[in-house]
């Protein structure tokens, strides 16, 4: 099979398309025959700054997110069949960047049929990054009141939306170019980060979702209410800072949950989530992919089309 494989760590020019073995499904495993697979800036991360430090073996195919078709299963899988269409996050770093991935089928979730293969590559990592930080970790109710930088982006965009759909008060920070697509998810306000301050424009918020880091970081810790929760999906905020603020704050990484994740998926065939797709490049052109990745300003997901 055709794959993206990595050899060495460093740049995202060290990637060669490659022929390699298709893999094998072993026990609780399918195989999947990807219809297409998501660019994160996670891939770029593992390649070209965390290195080594990720744990990653290499040569590696990157990419953690796809969608597909069930070609073959191993011993004693039950959940799928030959046929099915399914997407998700493999549980681990790579193999998407292929004609072919093998993964255990805990991990994977059923695309529902009214759904593209590439909506469904779009929604896994996103969605369940942001349901885990407002929900399971942020605490978010009805009535709260939540800020999520990044509200542009691909996570902040579903984070948007699913603490609407909650009945929480959302405002959102991206560039003014942004604003409308961002209102149009569910945003109540919307702060230009390039021409407002907006920890002078915002006060006594429940949950800050910071998918920025840095600067945007701790500025959001004045406006949090006490008791409030900052969590980052970046960096692991200052303990000194969360101390004399009263506020909880940490840092919180994504995963595979199948469950949640056929709920969200559901919620997509009925219109209630949108996962837009900013650019579909074929597999040979994952550096192009990368690169338009980097520039961190998208209007949706980037895919690759084996
Ligand atoms: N912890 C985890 O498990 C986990 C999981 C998923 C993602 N992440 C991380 O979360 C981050 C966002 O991921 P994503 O997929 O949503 O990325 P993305 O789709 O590329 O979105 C990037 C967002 O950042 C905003 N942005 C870019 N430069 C900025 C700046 N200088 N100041 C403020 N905002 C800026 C962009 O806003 P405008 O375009 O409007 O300027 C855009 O909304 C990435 O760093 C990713 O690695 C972590």
């Amino acid at each position: 099979m055709k794959a993206i494989v990595l050899d060495q760590f460093g740049s995202i020019d060290n990637l060669q398309l490659k022929e390699v073995p298709v893999p094998v499904a072993g026990a609780g495993e399918l195989l999947i025959k990807i219809e297409n697979a998501a660019v994160n800036p996670y891939d770029l991360k593992v390649i070209e700054v965390y290195k080594e430090q990720s744990g990653v073996s290499l040569p590696v195919i990157p990419g953690s997110e796809l969608s597909g078709v069930v070609v073959a299963t191993g011993e004693g899988v039950t959940k799928f069949k030959e046929g099915d269409a399914v997407c998700g996050n493999p549980g681990r770093f790579g193999g998407g960047f292929a004609q072919y991935i093998t993964t255990h089928q805990d991990w994977m979730a059923k695309k529902p049929a009214s759904l593209s293969f590439e909506t469904a590559a779009a929604i896994p990592v996103a969605s369940l990054i942001a349901w885990k930080a407002l929900f399971d970790e942020g605490k978010l109710t009805a009535g709260q009141k939540v800020l999520i930088h990044g509200a542009s982006g691909n996570v902040g965009g579903m984070a948007v939306q699913e603490a609407k759909q909650a009945g929480a008060y959302v405002i959102a920070t991206g560039s003014g170019k942004n604003e409308q697509r961002v209102k149009a998810l569910g945003a109540d306000v919307f702060i230009d980060y390039t021409k407002q301050d907006f920890s002078t424009a915002v006060k006594e918020v429940d949950v800050v979702l910071d998918t920025v880091g840095g600067k945007m970081q701790t500025d959001s810790f004045k406006v949090l209410k006490e008791g409030g929760y900052l969590i980052s999906l970046i960096e692991a905020p200052s303990k000194e800072l969360a101390t004399q603020y009263k506020v909880h704050a940490k840092v919180v990484y994504g995963g595979p949950n199948a469950n949640r994740l056929e709920q969200i998926l559901l919620d997509a065939a009925g219109g209630k989530i949108k996962a837009p797709v900013d650019r579909v490049f074929a597999l040979s052109d994952a550096v192009a992919a990368l690169k338009a990745v980097k520039q961190a300003h998208p209007s949706g997901k980037i895919l690759l089309r084996p």
